[in-house]
């Protein structure tokens, strides 16, 4: 078994990494961006596919990747997992909608909640205790899970029905469609920015750039606010004008027990 994933701020990798930990020790989980990944996936019929829900839906990086790849997944067993920071209707059924498509067997779907990415929100802020406890409640579900797999075989079935599907396109994928059809070209940094390039490092997308002093867009962006979470100065935007308190996992993790 292996895991591959999508994840901007660490919460999904968090997961995905826990959770083969706990149910196949030594398993490992990659990058989609990872050059390696495709070829772990050819070798690999047990696949963990985990990703953050954006607007109630797959991210487009994480859907362009699956139909970019389509060859690979006829016969493979899949587990989807998708992380939120409060609400999917069907985050892991958006995924394995797509993946039976191209012939793969869906044994699973999972959603954790998990702290918010959007940190350009106000409204979405929470503080540092509340986040902490999202992550240990996380941590929490991961561990019954993995019990339930390792001891009855039992894979959770989140957001594979017809009535989460419901659920998800009313409850906001259907209003937000077009922020996912492809990737977003709305990312803004200001002047603010002091060309360390640590965005340019982190990107998944290799969408950001150095010019003139200062960090650019080529307007590839897969909306995973890890730019924006990382950025020293608090330069960069995506939702929102201003960010409020970065996102990163491991400022959440100290009381979990997380291992990385
Ligand atoms: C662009 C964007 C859209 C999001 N949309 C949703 C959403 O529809 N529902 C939800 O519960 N969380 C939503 N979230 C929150 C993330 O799914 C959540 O924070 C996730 O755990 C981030 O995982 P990561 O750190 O692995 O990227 C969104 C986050 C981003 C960046």
């Amino acid at each position: 078994m292996i895991g591959i994933y999508l994840s901007g701020t660490g919460n999904t990798k968090h997961c995905i990494t826990r959770l083969l930990e706990l149910i196949e020790p030594g398993a490992k989980a990659f990058p989609i961006e990872a050059e390696e990944t495709v070829a772990r996936i050819k070798e690999n019929d047990n696949i963990v596919l985990a990703y953050p829900t954006q607007f109630s839906n797959v991210p487009f990086m994480v859907r362009d990747f699956i139909n970019r790849n389509s060859e690979l997944w006829a016969g493979k067993k899949i587990f989807c997992m998708t992380t939120m920071g409060a609400f999917s209707g069907d985050g892991a059924g958006c995924s394995a909608r797509i993946l039976r498509k191209h012939g793969a067997e869906i044994i699973g779907g999972m959603h954790i909640r998990m702290p918010d990415a959007v940190c350009d929100n106000k409204m979405l802020k929470k503080s540092i205790e509340e986040n902490k406890r999202i992550v240990r409640e996380a941590d929490e579900k991961i561990e019954k899970t993995a019990r339930l797999i390792i001891e009855k075989g039992q894979f959770p079935q989140d957001g594979l029905s017809g009535f989460s599907r419901v659920v998800g396109l009313l409850g906001q994928r259907l209003w937000f469609y077009g922020k996912t059809t492809d990737y977003s070209d709305k990312l803004k940094i200001s002047d603010s920015c002091i060309a360390c390039g640590l965005c340019v490092k982190n990107c998944p997308m290799a969408n950001l750039s150095i010019a003139d002093g200062k960090a650019v867009s080529s307007g590839k962006c897969a909306m995973c606010y890890r730019c924006i979470s990382h950025c020293p100065e608090k330069s960069i935007t995506l939702l929102g004008k201003k960010v409020y308190e970065q996102c990163r996992y491991e400022r959440y993790a100290a009381d979990s027990k997380m291992i990385e």
